[in-house]
């Protein structure tokens, strides 16, 4: 493991490991780190220096904290009629959620598929001990601590930070329950899955979906705006037709903007995706539903507006290459 090698060379060094940080889902390819297998080589490591100290892991499930849900969701007694399809993704992200236990914190962002507004965050800590550990104890010994210094919320419950995300969290919770937020994420996953589905076998020739496997209901496409035959990978290779590629995809979200408004709050883009990776940025679109009233008449209808969009834009673009292109700042390279 990669990370084995990491740790050690940092040991080596004679370096203290402050925290191992691993992905608990990732919007876009929601890559879930195997947290069992990397609690055991930190407990290695551990015996193996002598350390005296415990390097904590934590978990960033922001997104991925919705597939805890699902926890104990008998999904052959299925009162949701979800497709085969959509079960076999929500079974496989919550069994590599459930290694969450052998972590000692995760978060959880209800802003994130929680229909809560920005920021609702939760901080989860195995060991209180640990929590409070911020908390100091020479607080009250009479010292004349100045700004920076002074922790207030030692001494008073009074303080001037909003308690809205709290609030919202808990209003969402009592609202919809465990079951109804299931039933949120299984149909966002039924939307996801199928607009992924319907852009790679229906529409071939201008889409080709790149996060195939991604455990999450984001899709991500590579518009097909130079040419129907060329892949990502293709773009990969070949730098003319990449920058190419990207300078019509940028210019192609912005003119959606103008005279697309109906489509263009419906689509992100993703200037670089796996450029790190790569090491090339490609440019590509989003699809990310996040709403329960999108069912499959307006899945279709979103992808058939934009090929739609996508032709009346290069037609335009034959027409009138230059300047139209010109007037957009350079896409990354
Ligand atoms: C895995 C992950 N962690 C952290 C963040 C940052 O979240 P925020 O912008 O809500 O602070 C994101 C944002 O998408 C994310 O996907």
């Amino acid at each position: 493991m990669e990370l084995d090698k990491t740790l050690r060379a940092q040991l080596d060094r004679g370096r203290r490991i402050g925290c191992i940080v691993l992905s608990g889902g990732s919007t876009l390819d929601h890559n879930i780190d195997p947290v069992a297998d990397v609690a055991a080589l930190r407990d290695r490591l551990v015996q193996e220096y002598g350390l005296d100290h415990r390097p904590p892991i934590h978990v960033d499930t922001v997104n991925g904290w919705v597939w805890l849900l699902f926890r104990d969701h008998d999904f052959n007694a299925d009162p949701l009629s979800l497709d085969p399809s959509v079960i076999a993704v929500c079974e496989r992200a919550r069994d590599q959620i459930a290694e969450l236990r052998h972590a000692d914190s995760f978060a959880a962002d209800f802003h994130k598929t929680g229909l809560c507004p920005y920021a609702t965050s939760m901080y989860v800590c195995k060991n209180a001990a640990e929590l409070r550990s911020l908390h100091r104890v020479d607080v009250d010994d009479g010292r004349d601590e100045s700004f920076g210094d002074v922790h207030a919320h030692h001494m008073t419950l009074e303080n001037s930070r909003p308690a809205n995300g709290v609030v919202s969290a808990w209003a969402m919770l009592a609202k919809l329950g465990s079951s109804g937020l299931r039933r949120y994420v299984a149909m966002l996953m039924t939307q996801g899955l199928y607009l992924r589905d319907r852009a790679a076998q229906h529409y071939p020739e201008h889409f080709e979906v790149l996060n195939t496997h991604a455990n999450f209901h984001a899709t991500v496409v590579l518009l097909r705006l130079v040419s129907p035959m060329l892949d990502f990978d293709d773009l990969l290779s070949d730098d003319e037709a990449r920058h190419m590629h990207n300078r019509l995809a940028h210019a192609f979200f912005r003119w959606l903007d103008v005279e697309q408004p109906g489509i263009a709050p419906l689509i992100g883009i993703v200037p670089r995706y796996r450029v790190e990776r790569t090491g090339k940025p490609i440019t590509a679109f989003l699809l990310y539903p996040m709403s329960p009233e999108l069912d499959r008449e307006r899945c279709d209808r979103l992808l058939e507006e934009l090929i739609a969009g996508k032709r009346m834009f290069l037609g335009m673009y034959a027409r009138r290459p230059a300047p139209h292109i010109a007037a957009s700042p350079p896409p990354p390279r």
